[in-house]
């Protein structure tokens, strides 16, 4: 394997809201992806995810509604410099990407003894995210784009897919082909919030202790 190519695509992956074509994914492109999350590391061996397509444009346009919504109660919790931001940043694009990809979390597979699961509950959702994160790379060395969507609550999320209750929605995954990948983040362009240097979050021996190398 090129050592370079890795590193290349996890620099290029970008958070996608505005640069959806809507283009066709390919089933057998979508099977790669999904199987490049399928193959993801998971406590216990447990696999707690589950991948809910979602082509539907009545489903999706209610869903968007939601979230912008959602959004509305975001912006009122901001102050005035903040909004000023806030209004000119997409969170979603839900109805421009090709289409959705809900991730969820379900506590019960594999347990009661889910080795490795006893001491940290979280680490069955963290297991789902490193799905997600499988799953944004191998969509991203596809030449696509994937934008996670996490302004919903998960009762809403639940009822208009069906999902039994015990299982958590984790996050809405809008997937396709885009016209670009931005080199900053969109948050960073906007002037939201910038990337911490990696000095400022490396520590050594204790927590607080600048890490020399
Ligand atoms: C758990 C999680 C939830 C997120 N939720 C949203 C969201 O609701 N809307 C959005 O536009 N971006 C969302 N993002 C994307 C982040 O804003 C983005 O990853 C961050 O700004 C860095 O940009 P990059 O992914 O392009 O490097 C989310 C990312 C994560 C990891």
């Amino acid at each position: 394997m090129d050592v370079n190519s890795f590193y290349e695509v996890v620099h290029r992956r970008r958070d996608v809201r505005g640069e959806f074509t809507g283009g066709v994914v390919s089933p057998e492109v979508l099977r790669r992806i999904l199987s490049a999350a399928h193959a993801a590391p998971s406590v216990g061996l447990s696999q707690p995810w589950d991948f809910v397509l979602i082509r539907d444009v009545g489903i999706r346009t209610a869903f968007r509604d939601h979230v912008q919504a959602e959004r509305e109660v975001f912006a009122g919790q901001l102050d005035e410099e903040r909004s000023r931001i806030f209004a000119r940043i997409k969170v979603e694009g839900v109805l421009e990407s090709s289409l959705g990809i809900v991730v969820t979390y379900d506590p019960q597979r594999g347990s009661p003894a889910v080795l490795g699961r006893h001491a940290i509950a979280d680490a069955g959702l963290y297991s789902v995210c490193l799905a997600i994160q499988n799953l944004w790379l191998a969509a991203t060395t596809e030449g696509l784009g994937v934008g996670w969507v996490s302004f919903y609550r998960e009762e809403f999320l639940r009822d208009l897919l069906g999902i039994p209750r015990q299982i958590r929605p984790v996050a809405w995954l809008c997937l396709g082909p885009v016209r670009t990948l931005h080199t900053t983040p969109d948050l960073e362009r906007h002037g939201w919030r910038d990337r911490i240097p990696l000095a400022q979050v490396m520590h050594e021996e204790r927590f607080g202790r600048p890490a020399q190398h």
